[in-house]
């Protein structure tokens, strides 16, 4: 059985005391279910959202980035240590704004995707490609391509700490989303890599994330698909009344 995620990435949004509210009324109107939602915040609300969230199993935090280095003269960085120190259990790295604005190459992103295991941090994993190389037809090539750089020189034991994430650039903050065969074709071929690399048992469990302007209209047909377990919600996450619905929609998907 793979684990159900509902993820928000809040990216650079809320300042201190709304992105507490936000945690605040998404705990509130959450009940316990098969779904983990995992709330990415800005490093300034870790602490506290932890400390909100800290009695609720079925609410986890995440940073949005590491360094990866362990520590050192990196003005304005954290590292995953930092992170791990203060209780934080998830990390989202290779995003693809950080791989585009910040320059992060498969080649750092892989040794961030070390730094935070080492820490104890669970990857989420970022991948997609963008509208040309979809227009081109070499979609599936381009993600395999970024996995086997950033992930594949992992163990299997080490591989189920990882969640990845889909996410078509094209689709991202544009109001463009895949379709659901698109997801699932990717999110296939993506389990397909892993369980011939690393075995199907691994394969089948790990939960793979579709992202990409999910909403609440749009959500219930993503998650139906077989391969798509949940989603990683930019846009949609920053209010509770348009994340609640996404969470709904996958605690009453079957698959
Ligand atoms: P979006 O962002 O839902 O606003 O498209 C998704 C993401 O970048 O994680």
């Amino acid at each position: 059985m793979r684990t159900k995620i509902a993820a928000g990435n809040w990216k650079m949004n809320k300042n201190y005391q709304e992105g507490l509210n936000l945690v605040l009324d998404i705990q509130k109107n959450t009940q316990p279910s098969d779904v983990l939602v995992i709330l990415a915040t800005p490093f300034l609300q870790l602490k506290e959202a932890i400390h909100i969230t800290r009695y609720n199993p079925h609410i986890k935090i995440a940073a949005q980035n590491c360094h990866h280095e362990e520590k050192g003269a990196y003005t304005g960085e954290v590292s995953a240590n930092m992170l791990a120190a203060i209780n934080v259990e998830y990390v989202i790295i290779g995003h693809s704004e950080r791989r585009q604005y910040n320059r992060e190459s498969n080649e750092i992103i892989a040794q961030k995707v070390n730094a935070a295991l080492k820490a104890g941090l669970k990857p989420i994993f970022c991948c997609g490609e963008s509208l040309e190389i979809r227009n081109e037809g070499w979609q599936e090539r381009f993600v395999n391509n970024q996995i086997e750089r950033g992930l594949l020189h992992l163990s299997a034991e080490e591989l189920e700490s990882v969640i990845i994430a889909y996410e078509p650039i094209w689709a991202i903050g544009t109001g463009l989303t895949a379709s659901p065969e698109q997801a699932q074709d990717m999110h296939f071929s993506i389990r397909k890599k892993i369980s011939e690399e690393k075995g199907e048992k691994l394969a089948q469990n790990m939960s793979i994330l579709y992202g990409g302007s999910v909403k609440p209209n749009n959500a219930t047909q993503l998650f139906s698909q077989k391969d798509v377990d949940g989603g990683l919600v930019g846009g949609a996450s920053l209010k509770a009344s348009t994340f609640i619905p996404i969470i709904q929609a996958l605690e009453n998907d079957p698959t």
